[in-house]
């Protein structure tokens, strides 16, 4: 990627870049460990793994998408004008996982698509990624009304279509993108804050989790737009630091 237009796409997130001129943009961001991220285990599972032995048998992809979008098994089918999927890589190695459906998410079938996905993608391009090789999805298919929280029985109501799509992708790393997603899958209900920074294995999940804020928080809290370049740059040293098996 152009240096001069990854730095634009850091300006563009709100980042300072204090030394631009003799080392590479990433090795001025905030130091992280450049050693492989031990992954915590974490031990509060008050609810069924998200990927658990008992889920029915993996569907194909156009099954799976066709699944979606004729369900009608909660409330929140009946609002909605699209079911959102998914979208990108299905070979990706890494996979993005939001909250839910928003408005213009609703509106185009697609997820993050509204100013939160343009910051998503501006985070994405600042370490070399396109929307395309990754693979984005969110906890719900369908949007809660006015945007509200999803709610647990909507969240476990879905749960099998996002459990599936992780069987099929199975990348290397997961990204949960905010509080709710990284609730659901880790089960656990500590800060974000704290859950920041580290690899988590989940039980059920054969991937790593790592968490960080979602976009839509950091356009409302932009100063913590260097804390989740803190983040991505763990990503993209995580990624850089695998061992082929
Ligand atoms: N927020 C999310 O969590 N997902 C979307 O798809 C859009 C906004």
């Amino acid at each position: 990627m152009h240096e001069q237009l990854r730095q634009q796409y850091l300006q563009a997130m709100g980042i300072q870049l204090w030394e631009p001129k003799i080392k590479p943009v990433l090795d001025e961001a905030p130091a992280v460990d450049a050693e492989p991220v031990p992954v915590i285990a974490d031990t509060e599972q008050a609810v069924a793994p998200v990927v658990d032995s008992s889920a029915q048998a993996l569907p194909d992809w156009p099954l799976l998408q066709q699944n979606v979008e004729s369900c009608t098994a909660c409330d929140l089918h009946e609002n909605r004008i699209h079911t959102v999927f998914g979208t990108g890589n299905r070979s990706a190695k890494i996979m993005f996982i939001g909250e839910a459906p928003g408005a213009d998410e609703d509106r185009q079938g697609e997820p993050f698509v509204g100013r939160a996905g343009q910051l998503l993608n501006e985070m994405l391009f600042a370490i070399g990624f396109s929307r395309e090789q990754v693979y984005i999805a969110n906890i719900l298919k369908c949007r809660p009304p006015g945007n509200r929280d999803p709610r647990v029985d909507e969240i476990n109501t879905c749960k099998t279509f996002l459990q599936q799509q992780i069987q099929l992708i199975q990348p290397e790393l997961i990204v949960a993108l905010g509080r709710i997603a990284a609730h659901h899958l880790l089960k656990t209900d500590t800060s974000l804050a704290k859950l920041r920074g580290q690899l988590h294995s989940s039980p059920g999940i054969d991937v790593p989790v790592m968490v960080t804020y979602h976009p839509a928080y950091l356009l409302r809290s932009p100063q913590q737009k260097r804390k989740a370049w803190q983040d991505l740059v763990m990503l993209q040293q995580q990624l850089s630091t695998e061992q082929p098996a």
